[in-house]
């Protein structure tokens, strides 16, 4: 199977969007789950958020981050990746919940704030309401690209008030749980703002799934490179989550753990940029 790039564009000046023919993971998709790509045969495997499966094909949002993220935002429509494994993960229930609001603030969580919307809004009995922050006016994405046209309400913030409300999605959050009753978060992105969602949403006893993303090495449970603790039991995020209960999960242990592979990451991108210099 070619797992053929058939469309690649910028989200911003970091982020990227592709669509690749992917059959098997488009087939049994369902919002929450993610794919591992490896680019290259003996290439590393990079877990992705779909975005969305339309047909045989899916979507994912890409940060121009290490070695594989970049090299691979070197390649182009009509290039293939060399395996596309999905769809990996379990997501949270898609039911009727109610007054739901979803908040993202970086490419993993708004690909999965897209996704859920699109899901829970087609749910008889959901109000759907979509927080998406950017750091600017220059990092937000195309509008078709926002959960604008799948939330019932939506609110675009910056952190510098550049477009939208100013502030990070957690002050949006902060008046929404004052002022509204709302009946399920769900929030994916960055982890320390995930954390603090999850003291808030405790202090107005309101239930929320978080993502939680861990280093994934085979992302099939064997390793346990992506162990989580969740209520004092020890989870796997590729095959348990990623997203899990915020108010159950020990932070503290996630974010030592995402620290863990810095060095080796900085030594691949390191290599990479010398075997470039070496192409110039
Ligand atoms: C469930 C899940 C969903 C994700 N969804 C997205 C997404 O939609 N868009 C996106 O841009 N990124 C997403 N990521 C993060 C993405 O996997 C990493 O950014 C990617 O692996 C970077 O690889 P790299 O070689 O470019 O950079 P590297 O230099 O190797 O890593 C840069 C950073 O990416 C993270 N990372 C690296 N390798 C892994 C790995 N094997 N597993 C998890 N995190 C890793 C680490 O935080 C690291 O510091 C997701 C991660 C997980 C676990
Ligand atoms: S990535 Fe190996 S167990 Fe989850």
């Amino acid at each position: 199977m070619k797992h053929t790039i058939t469309r690649k564009e910028d989200l911003n000046a970091a982020d990227y969007v592709i669509d690749v023919i992917a059959p098997k993971v488009a087939k049994k998709f369902r919002p929450g789950n993610f794919a591992v790509l490896i680019t290259v045969p003996n290439g590393e495997r990079i877990p992705m958020s779909i975005e969305r499966a339309e047909g045989d094909k899916i979507t994912m949002y890409i940060k121009r981050l290490g070695k594989t993220s970049r090299e691979l935002d070197t390649w182009d429509v009509g290039d293939a990746l060399y395996k596309v494994i999905g769809p990996m993960g379990t997501p949270p229930p898609l039911k009727k919940y109610g007054n739901v609001v979803f908040a993202s603030d970086l490419v993993c969580g708004h690909a999965e704030n897209n996704a859920m919307c699109r899901e829970l809004g087609k749910i008889m009995g959901n109000h759907i309401i979509s927080i998406q922050s950017f750091p600017d006016k220059s990092q937000i994405y195309p509008e078709n690209e926002l959960a604008k046209s799948v939330a019932d309400e939506f609110i675009l913030c910056t952190e510098d008030g550049s477009v939208g409300r100013k502030g990070h999605y957690l002050d949006i959050m902060q008046e929404l749980l004052e002022e509204r009753k709302i009946d399920q978060v769900f929030a994916g992105g960055g982890i320390p703002p995930l954390q603090k969602l999850s003291i808030l949403t405790k202090k107005y006893n309101v239930p929320v799934y978080t993502t939680v993303r861990q280093i994934m090495v085979d992302a099939t449970g064997m390793c346990g490179s992506c162990r989580v603790f969740i209520d004092g039991e020890q989870k796997l995020a590729c095959i348990d989550g990623p997203m899990f209960d915020g108010h159950k999960v020990d932070w503290e242990a996630a974010i030592s753990r995402l620290a863990m592979f810095k060095g080796k990451e900085a030594e691949a991108m390191q290599c990479y940029n010398e075997k470039m210099k070496a192409v110039v």
